[in-house]
């Protein structure tokens, strides 16, 4: 069994969409789910599967990255995950955190890397007037939303389109192309998908 933890910052709907996948003959079980806001109504809904979580809330550290991803890193390492997914976390992770996970370590970001790494994507492509928009899961390296895409999924831009009716129609593809991503890195499979 492949063991897998996932870090989230909220609502966790891409975590709950890749807890739900790993069942059956699903290499993976999820292990724990962690985030950096005790309050994030993800870390409610896993423990009500039945499910490990933890949080440390990065605010408690004043602006001390060291000290709160070192913080983070103990009950990560106390479920010695083979595989870490980021799904919908908000904290920017030092080298020194990414080093443990160096090759074992997923992260899903709403665009269409390379294009918009960072923040506001959808009211980037809207700005930049683009056709099409999506999401990209890709290896976690320590320059941020760079590393080695494994997937990605496209929807058009509506005309009249908002970054909230644009995120949303995004956030069902993340829904899809997070499963499928981890299942096959799971099973070692690298070759990147690219879902319509
Ligand atoms: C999603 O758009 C995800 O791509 C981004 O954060 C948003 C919320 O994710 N990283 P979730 O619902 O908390 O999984």
């Amino acid at each position: 069994m492949i063991r897998v933890a996932i870090l989230i910052s909220g609502g966790g709907s891409n975590m709950r969409a890749l807890v739900g996948s790993m069942q059956g003959d699903h290499p993976c079980r999820t292990v724990l789910v962690a985030s950096n806001d005790p309050t994030a109504s993800g870390l409610v809904w896993a423990a009500e599967q039945g499910l490990a979580t933890a949080a440390v809330d990065h605010r408690a550290f004043g602006g001390d990255r060291a000290a709160f991803e070192a913080a983070l890193l103990e009950p990560i390492l106390a479920a010695a995950p083979d595989i870490l997914c980021l799904a919908g976390f908000m904290r920017i992770l030092s080298p020194a955190f990414i080093g443990p996970f160096t090759g074992k370590k997923l992260n899903i970001h709403p665009s269409l890397l390379h294009k918009y790494p960072g923040l506001h994507t959808h009211q980037r492509a809207l700005e930049a007037e683009d056709t099409q928009a999506g999401c990209s899961v890709h290896e976690v390296t320590p320059e941020l939303d760079a590393g080695p895409i494994l997937g990605q999924a496209r929807v058009a831009v509506l005309p009249g389109d908002t970054a909230d009716t644009l995120a949303a129609r995004v956030l069902v593809q993340e829904h899809r192309l997070y499963p499928q991503v981890l299942r096959r890195f799971a099973l070692g499979q690298r070759d990147r998908i690219d879902l319509g």
